[in-house]
């Protein structure tokens, strides 16, 4: 067997997980799935959805993920395959690599724009508006700003992005290219010893400035944290508050990607899981609710109040963090340095996630058809290249791939996860496995929720999604859809032909 890689230190593991978790999702998502789902009654199915669903498949995912790298293998393809005699296993494994290089294809356009957003910042040459008393007209020049850069001013089926979005892009991918072509201690890891305390620095600096600020009508901080922190109970029954809040913490765990199974198939084969696996999401946890709540729903919840500060979030992904913020930055002292900080921060905090969306693929590459590391990385790097012109093209290309594998996918990925290792593996010897060697113990009541609470949660979620979603997305025929779908179509069909051949070449090396 080929020496796999390794991760250099326990604390070195930990940042480059929690680099891993903390990303686009913690700073930009989150306080634009609490605005529009109530604030406070956001707040109480994400924890529950934390405690019964995100915590339990993490640690699911590690166990796999230990279990894999002890025989060699990185990825779900070779893990599924063992604990589940059965053909098809694999290609179900395939899941967890596909999901997330056709996430990293466009987190890493929009990770672009984040690079690009902070050098505008630095030069000044973001819109500035004065304070009016409409947000519309107060948003408005941003709006038109972010619709010029990414080319969504055209008319018709394809974008025309700026030039410089489009260099911006490229430098963002060869930087990610480049940690990968490094590996998973000089590159993955390195990287986040150096980010990790940056990203935390820059967050609370900008915590610390949105809490010392108060609008001229005299809202202060407490407003925005009233907004996230007063449970409202009444919405509780509302099935989509529900459904934002379990995607959510699924996307800002990394859990039912791929991803940390990837990274827990580095440790070595008698190392913990447990501990690991609660601290990364601790630390995941404080820099979402505690920095990534403080930051952009509060600042505003300060300058617009709170109907105008859902209403932003109901606009769109982008609308919070790429016009809101910037906007009220535009009107403080030394707001351009603010607004600096702030997108250099979501840019650090996006690569050391887009790295981990791609370790997937290149585990595959080099563990089921023994490449080397540069020739995957060089492979995947040609492929991502060409991929994401799809969504910086076409109209529409990149919420429809969000929709099957950023939404769709890791919740039917993680519900395998837990059928195979808990129904078809064995709940009991998958207790074991789960538990032995770590720093600390799991309860027992984790095998339950794992066997039965678990799977069943996301039964539920995957039928109400079916019923709610997957119509009105299936009647889309529009070219960006098309585009899109023909995208994991393409991308499917490559997997399921490098397994076969994977596959040919292991039986051809086993049997005499
Ligand atoms: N958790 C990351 C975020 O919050 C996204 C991600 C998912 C990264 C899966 C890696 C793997 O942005």
């Amino acid at each position: 067997m080929i020496k796999r890689e390794a991760w250099g230190s326990r604390i070195g593991l930990i940042l480059a997980v929690a680099g891993n978790a903390i990303g686009l999702g913690n700073f930009l998502r989150f306080p634009v799935q609490a605005a529009d789902n109530g604030g406070g009654a956001f707040m109480i199915p994400y924890m529950i959805s934390l405690l019964l669903l995100g915590i339990p498949l993490l640690w699911i995912e590690w166990a796999l993920g230990r279990f894999g790298g002890a025989r060699g293998h990185g990825t779900a393809v070779a893990v599924f395959d063992y604990l589940w005699k059965n053909p098809l296993a694999k290609y179900i494994g395939l899941l967890g690599v596909l999901i997330p290089l056709a996430v990293v294809v466009y987190y890493t356009y929009i990770e672009s724009w984040t690079l690009l957003y902070s050098f505008f910042s630095l030069m000044g040459s973001l819109p500035s508006t004065p304070l009016t008393s409409d947000v519309k007209d107060y948003l408005q020049p941003f709006q038109q700003f972010l619709a010029e850069k990414t080319g969504q001013t055209s008319s018709g089926i394809f974008l025309t992005p700026a030039v410089e979005t489009y260099l911006f892009f490229v430098v963002t991918l060869l930087i990610n290219l480049y940690i990968l072509y490094r590996g998973v201690s000089a590159g993955i890891e390195k990287v986040a010893k150096f980010a990790m305390p940056l990203i935390f620095i820059m967050a609370i600096i900008l915590m610390v400035r949105v809490f010392t600020l108060t609008s001229p009508d005299g809202r202060n901080f407490l407003d925005g944290l009233g907004f996230l922190w007063n449970p409202d109970f009444s919405a509780l029954t509302d099935p989509k508050v529900w459904l934002a809040a379990a995607g959510q913490v699924f996307f800002t765990l990394s859990v039912g990607f791929g991803a940390i199974l990837t990274y827990a198939s580095y440790i070595k084969p008698k190392d913990d899981i447990a501990l690991n696996g609660l601290a990364g999401a601790s630390v995941n946890e404080f820099a979402e609710v505690i920095l990534g709540g403080s930051i952009a729903i509060t600042a505003s919840v300060i300058f617009f109040g709170i109907p105008a500060t859902a209403m932003i979030a109901s606009q769109g992904a982008f609308d919070l963090g790429f016009m809101a913020l910037p906007a009220i930055f535009a009107n403080i002292p030394y707001g351009q340095f603010f607004s600096f900080i702030w997108f250099l921060l979501l840019f650090f905090a996006g690569v050391t996630s887009s790295i981990a969306l791609s370790q997937p693929a290149i585990a595959f590459l080099e563990d089921e058809l023994g490449w080397s590391r540069q020739k995957a990385v060089a492979v995947l790097g040609v492929f991502l290249f060409i991929s994401a012109h799809i969504p910086i093209f076409i109209k529409g290309a990149l919420g429809e791939i969000d929709f099957w594998v950023g939404t769709l996918g890791l919740v039917v990925f993680a519900l395998f996860e837990a059928i195979i290792f808990f129904w078809i593996f064995d709940s009991r010897k998958a207790w074991e496995e789960l538990t032995r060697d770590n720093d600390i113990k799991i309860p027992f009541i984790f095998y339950y929720i794992m066997k039965y609470v678990a799977p069943g949660l996301l039964i539920i979620i995957l039928l109400s999604w079916s019923i709610e979603m997957l119509p009105q997305q299936l009647q889309k025929t529009d070219a960006g859809t098309w585009a899109g779908r023909l995208f994991i179509l393409a991308l499917t069909v490559i997997g399921i032909l490098l397994i076969k051949l994977a596959w040919e070449k292991r039986n051809g090396r086993t049997s005499p």
